[in-house]
């Protein structure tokens, strides 16, 4: 039998780059070459294309992030300091590159697109639109599914709505910060408190985040998150909290993994705790009792079949003393050789090459069965 030709895209112009690039380097040495032949499509930094021409190497000793010549996170930690990378995607494609060749050089180059991007344009439903318009069965999450899980706003009501817990929160446009900065900064002291998280609303690691620890911090906290987003949601910040951590692999039948722990040494896990090595500790089994983990299982799946997700998910929560909430979905978890997502799947008698064979059934199944009514992907409208 021929092997699945398997297209790893990888990349991708958002502050996630390098762990999405490290992520790859991850798949690309664990994948079974008997079952898959892998080929990788790099999105670079200007949000640029690269098609395979050719089988992914096998990497022996050099990372991948050597072969592409990417930024350590250190460097891109410093750049984006210096506010001289904002991590604000460009669409795909390239003035070379018409989506119509895209689309078809893809569609000839591989059977199946394992996605490992991070954050808009990867992880937000675009790319999986795009997969789906060209007929090209993809892992993960589909369109809607990704879409509300990367908008923190979307994604609360909706978990309000299905009854689960989340902490409170409001959001405004950019429009009405600029227009009525009084009415914003009024109904957020009325509504949340004085101490609040503030983030974009539509973004990832940690990236424009301000905790505001009294009303004097609150305006630069509102500019800074605008300055990437059009939409910026603030929260009551859960003093105390635990990070605890369940990931959910599956389409129709999801199972949820036992909690894992992030145990930041910052303040809180921010940007530079997520990617500076030891700066945070990522604990894929987390200590806690019997019945917290069963809870904790219990709303993550509640969560992932609200959102209507597929393949995989990691579902991440908030638990100060007094309460145990919800506080994001991930549909493109990290795949690094330390990630949480992997880690727990692991524990959970799934290595990593047995897990990307799961992912990429899964996939493939979400694809036959139509994820797009009257649609079914390798099947090119
Ligand atoms: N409401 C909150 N209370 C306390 N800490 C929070 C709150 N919201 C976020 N944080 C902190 O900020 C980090 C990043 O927030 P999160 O909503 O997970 O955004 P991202 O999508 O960037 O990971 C969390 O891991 C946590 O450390
Ligand atoms: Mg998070």
């Amino acid at each position: 039998m021929s092997r699945l030709r398997v297209g790893i895209f990888a990349g991708g112009r958002s502050a996630e780059h390098e762990v999405s690039v490290s992520s790859a380097d991850s798949v690309l040495r664990a994948i079974d070459r008997e079952r898959y032949e892998p080929f990788l499509v790099y999105i670079d930094r200007q949000g640029r294309w690269h098609l395979p021409d050719g089988p992914a190497p096998l990497l022996g000793d050099r990372p991948l992030a050597e072969l592409l010549g990417a930024a350590s996170p250190v460097e891109q930690t410093a750049r984006l300091r210096a506010h001289e990378d904002l991590p604000v995607p460009v669409g795909i494609g390239h003035p070379d590159q018409a989506p119509r060749a895209v689309v078809r050089s893809l569609a000839e180059a591989i059977d199946v697109a394992f996605l490992v991007l991070h954050g808009p344009f990867g992880e937000d439903g675009t790319l999986q639109g795009f997969l789906e318009l060209a007929g090209v069965p993809y892992t993960g999450a589909g369109v809607l599914a990704s879409s509300v899980a990367m908008d923190k706003v979307v994604f609360k009501d909706l978990m309000r709505g299905h009854g689960l817990p989340v902490l409170d929160s409001t959001w405004f446009r950019r429009s009405t910060w600029l227009d009525s900065p009084a009415m914003v900064l009024g109904e957020i002291g009325e509504r949340i408190g004085e101490r609040s998280v503030v983030k974009p609303a539509r973004l990832g690691s940690s990236v424009g985040m301000t905790l505001v620890h009294g009303p004097g911090e609150l305006p630069d906290a509102l500019d800074e998150a605008f300055r990437y987003d059009t939409k910026v949601i603030v929260e009551v910040y859960a003093a105390g909290a635990r990070e605890l951590e369940c990931g959910v692999l599956g389409n129709d039948h999801p199972i949820a993994f036992e909690p894992g722990e992030v145990v930041s040494h910052h303040e809180w896990y921010d940007y530079e705790a997520k990617y500076v090595p030891g700066l945070a500790d990522v604990i894929p089994r987390a200590a806690v009792d019997s019945a917290l983990a069963a809870r904790l299982r219990e709303l993550a799946l509640a969560a992932y079949r609200a959102v209507d997700c597929a393949g995989m998910a990691r579902v991440d929560f908030l638990v100060p003393p007094d309460g145990v909430y919800l506080s994001e979905m991930n549909t493109l978890p990290g795949f690094t050789a330390t990630s949480m997502f992997p880690k727990q799947a692991e524990l959970a008698g799934l290595a990593l090459p047995d897990l990307i064979g799961r992912l990429i059934d899964l996939g493939m199944e979400a694809a036959s069965d139509g994820r797009t009514p009257g649609g079914r992907a390798g099947e090119p409208a």
